[in-house]
């Protein structure tokens, strides 16, 4: 059985966290000279001389109603990677514990679990790109507190196994986090429905794909509302800006829009697939669920740098182990895919 207080460091488990101003005065209404903001005013045109809600409740009462779940299911950090930051820090002790990510995956699960001194377990997808679960519960030992899955995983593209990861879930005593950054151009249905049935999952979603707001670094963690209630106690007091929980309010308002653009975004992607396909030297393209394509090549390095030098930008993920030759191509406007195309028409292959 899962045993949320058993996996927490011990740090973290007797923590007192900071409380700011506002959470403990909630009204509205009154003089507010308790957190030593400027009075008078700001220096930019519209008025940012509050701090904002350290909790995000506004943005939170309308997730919970987007996504189904409650609102104490619910964490906003700073960008998924700030979720992720925070997960390591308040479950994984540095230089003891370890995770388990199956790559090719979302490079950040890495660089985040190097930066916390976190050992790091790799267990490499099936070349097909599937998940072999079997393999990651075996990875398992006594030190292993997380293990990150991605689906639709980045670079490859596809959804996991909905029955694998549920048997990862429900046969590991730590944290699995599933990050399901690019859902929403998936056919397959979210995770979030089972939060309440897997107390030990946490599934990340972000506002920086579908909802095309990576500027404002919007980021989501699921969970069990104790999961939550450590995270939140875990975060810097103030880490979403006023203007970005205002923005993802107006947003989430209008998600028809969203939809809009993932529709247009499918179209595109089935008319590069259609076009890059007749492409001579495109020895594959994998199938996607995402806003991207991983496509196979006879020279991925080479024509990464010919793409360049026509001002054409996408990722090089050719020294990428069971990616090798293969570049990652997000799906452009259509104005966008055209020029792509028109360029690699003139490639020498
Ligand atoms: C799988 C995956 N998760 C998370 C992120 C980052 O999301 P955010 O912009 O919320 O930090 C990315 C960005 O490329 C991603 O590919």
């Amino acid at each position: 059985m899962f045993d949320l207080n058993e996996i927490l460091r011990d740090n973290i488990r007797s923590l007192k966290p900071y409380t700011s101003a506002r959470d403990e005065y909630k009204g509205s209404e009154g003089i507010f000279l308790d957190a030593n903001e400027n009075s008078f005013g700001s220096t930019s045109k519209i008025e940012h001389n509050r701090y904002p809600d350290p909790l995000q409740w506004e943005m939170k009462i309308e997730l919970a109603r987007i996504k189904g779940c409650d609102e104490n299911q619910v964490f906003v950090g700073n960008g998924s990677d700030e979720a992720i930051d925070l997960l390591f820090r308040c479950f994984c002790n540095p230089g003891v514990d370890n995770i388990i990510i199956t790559p090719p995956t979302y490079g950040m699960y890495e660089v985040s679990a190097n930066i916390n001194d976190i050992h790091l377990k790799r267990v490499l997808l099936i070349p097909d790109f599937s998940l072999d679960e079997n393999a990651v519960l075996k990875a398992v030992d006594e030190h292993t507190k997380m293990i990150i899955l991605c689906s639709p995983n980045n670079p490859t593209g596809n959804c996991l196994s909905t029955k694998a990861i549920e048997k990862i879930v429900s046969n590991f005593r730590g944290i699995v986090v599933l990050d399901e950054a690019y859902i929403d151009f998936a056919p397959k249905k979210s995770f979030l429905p089972k939060l309440n049935h897997y107390h030990n999952l946490v599934v990340l979603h972000t506002f920086s794909k579908a909802w095309g707001l990576a500027n404002l670094r919007l980021g989501l963690a699921f969970a069990s509302k104790e999961i939550i209630h450590v995270l939140n106690k875990v975060k810097p007091p103030y880490n979403i800006s006023g203007l970005s929980q205002k923005i993802a309010l107006e947003a989430m308002k209008n998600e028809k829009l969203k939809d809009e653009l993932v529709k247009n975004i499918l179209e595109e992607r089935e008319k590069l697939e259609q076009e890059l396909e007749k492409l001579p030297f495109v020895t594959k393209i994998y199938p996607s669920d995402a806003n991207f394509l991983l496509v196979k090549t006879l020279d991925g390095r080479r024509l990464y740098h010919y793409l360049i030098e026509h001002k054409v930008i996408v990722r090089d993920r050719s020294n990428v182990k069971l990616c090798e030759g293969c570049l990652r191509i997000t799906v452009g406007t259509a104005s966008e895919n055209e020029t792509l195309i028109k360029e690699l028409k003139s490639f020498k292959g």
